[in-house]
């Protein structure tokens, strides 16, 4: 009984870890890190610094999820984020739920 309990515990935590993994391969796989780091300023915010930013706000994923594939300025500075077509629907609420879980280190 003990067993399978562990074992049940070892495919939860290694399922949650491998999606995180997978939400992680969009930033890199649609090019999001050419502007942004999780915790360095790059080019654009920080997105650990997007994740407070955001905290509190209920219907923060859709509204991110939007600003993704259309882009825009003057959240952040003057900085312009070019609209990111290539991103699917789907992909980009991934995205924007994964963002958001991202803590301050
Ligand atoms: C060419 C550079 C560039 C690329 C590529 C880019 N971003 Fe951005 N991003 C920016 C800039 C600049 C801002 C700040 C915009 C502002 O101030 O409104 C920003 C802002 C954001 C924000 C915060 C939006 C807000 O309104 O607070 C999120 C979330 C985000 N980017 C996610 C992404 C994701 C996900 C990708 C990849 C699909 C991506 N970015 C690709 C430059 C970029």
């Amino acid at each position: 009984m003990k067993t399978t309990i562990h074992l049940f515990i070892f495919f939860v935590l290694s399922a949650s870890a491998e999606f995180a993994l997978a939400d992680y391969d969009l930033l890199v796989k649609n090019n999001c890190l050419a502007c942004h780091y999780i915790d360095k300023r790059k080019y654009g915010p920080k997105l650990n610094e997007v994740a407070a930013k955001y905290a509190n706000e209920s219907g923060a994923a859709e509204k991110l999820a939007k600003k993704i594939k259309s882009g825009g300025s003057g959240v952040w500075g003057e900085d312009m984020m070019p609209p990111q077509p290539q991103v699917s629907d789907a992909d980009a609420l991934i995205l924007a739920k994964y963002i958001l879980l991202l803590k301050q280190s």
